[in-house]
């Protein structure tokens, strides 16, 4: 039970390298225990899908952070069979279709973001490109105003950060009230004249007789906005830092554009965007010679399982053509991400684009910048610098 390292999933060391200790949580202490911060972590990919899959053991109702509860009632603080009523009549409005028929909306959006620092030949990957697309092509998927996108996009960046403790950063609160304020005004309006975007999908959306309350509604925006930015950010600037810094792997990229789809599932398996989700356990659970108590916070350490050995062979070596079967970098089991759809469209035309536009970016290794978030995992900062490109 008592360790002679410690895993602080909020360290800011921890963020900038996390695999050393993944490994010794693997190894040494599969069922680990930081009384500090009073809590458990699975690292092992069987354990971690294990327990993604046992949700009658490892719920979802206390909250998915370790470091308290949201409170939400959005379908992510839910188990089944509660979850799934509501999960399905969002299926009916968030469609492959209407994620689908948004790529050449995306590809709009990159010669835009494009367009802004091509000329430059040098610029900070995620806040002239990464930061920007997700958040304003959910804002664009809403039906959200576009003078309203950057707030949109500041909003949930400042919810989401956290001190070295756990604790919410400045700012953080009055970020997430933010949002809770406009959403409720976006569906309203959308309820009185609605128009073709997954607001108003939302709002008239229908299944076995059950419609969205107004609270379901807003919690669901809430959960979009919060959970698709960062990550989806994080993805696209952590695979381009990941190319630059594999420049064998980028040459096959470069030549084969086909290949961008495997890059980006390679990617998400060597520097996970989210690096754990939390559950709270039920009952006893003897596991590893351990006892996790119940109603025990447990983190599923999703980027410690991808780089398990005994997984995946030659786990730390990042390789495009590895194909790897599955990874758990969106989840596994009930909760299984929603927006991957969505999100692997946006790297892809993110990765097409910049690729086509800029193609031999390199990125600073030494002037990066890591995300101080609670699972959040990437960076905040990419110095990358290029041939400068005309506009188009
Ligand atoms: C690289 C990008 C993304 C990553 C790494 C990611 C990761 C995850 C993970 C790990 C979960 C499981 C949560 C759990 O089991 O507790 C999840 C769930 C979810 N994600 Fe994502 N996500 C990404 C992008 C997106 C996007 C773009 C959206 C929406 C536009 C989205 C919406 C959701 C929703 C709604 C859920 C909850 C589903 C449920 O509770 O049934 N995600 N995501």
């Amino acid at each position: 039970m008592s360790h002679d390292f410690e895993f602080n999933p909020f360290s800011h060391a921890h963020h900038a390298d996390p695999y050393p200790t993944y490994k010794r949580l693997r190894d040494e202490a599969p069922a680990y225990y930081n009384p500090k911060l009073d809590f458990w972590a699975l690292s092992r990919f069987q354990d971690v899908l294990d327990a993604y899959n046992d949700w009658q053991t490892y719920t979802s109702t206390q909250g998915i952070a370790i470091e308290g509860y949201a409170g939400s009632r959005s379908m992510i603080e839910m188990d089944p069979p509660d979850q799934l009523p509501l999960r399905r009549l969002i299926n009916h409005a968030f469609t492959p279709r209407s994620v689908d028929r948004l790529e050449p909306r995306v590809r709009g959006l990159c010669t835009e973001f494009l367009n802004q620092i091509v000329e430059a030949g040098e610029c900070d990957l995620v806040a002239g490109f990464a930061a920007k697309l997700p958040s304003d092509v959910i804002s664009t998927l809403l039906g959200a105003p576009r003078e309203d996108h950057l707030q949109i996009r500041l909003w949930p960046e400042a919810a989401l950060t956290r001190e070295q403790t756990g604790g919410q950063a400045e700012g953080s609160a009055s970020g997430m009230q933010h949002l809770r304020a406009y959403f409720p005004e976006l569906l309203r309006s959308r309820r009185a004249q609605p128009r073709d975007d997954l607001a108003s999908a939302l709002c008239a959306v229908e299944h076995e007789g059950r419609k969205l309350t107004d609270e379901e509604g807003l919690a669901f925006l809430t959960l979009l906005i919060t959970g698709g930015n960062e990550t989806t950010e994080k993805w696209i600037a952590n695979t381009c830092f990941l190319l630059s810094e594999h420049p064998d792997q980028k040459r096959k990229v470069l030549d084969d554009p086909g290949l961008i789809p495997d890059a980006a599932e390679e990617s998400i398996r060597y520097f996970s965007p989210t690096a754990y989700m939390a559950r709270t356990t039920t009952r006893d659970v003897p596991i590893h010679g351990e006892t996790i108590p119940k109603g025990e916070k447990v983190a599923l350490l999703c980027g410690a399982a991808n780089r398990d050995e005994r997984q995946f062979p030659d786990p730390d070596r990042f390789d495009i053509l590895r194909r790897a079967e599955r990874h758990l970098g969106f989840g596994h089991g009930p909760h299984f991400c929603l927006g991957a759809r969505l999100a692997r469209l946006e790297i892809r035309v993110a990765l097409e684009e910049i690729h086509r536009r800029i193609p031999d970016y390199a990125a600073d290794p030494d002037g990066v910048d890591y995300m101080h978030g609670g699972n959040v995992a990437g960076f905040n900062r990419v110095p990358i610098r290029y041939t400068p490109a005309p506009r188009e």
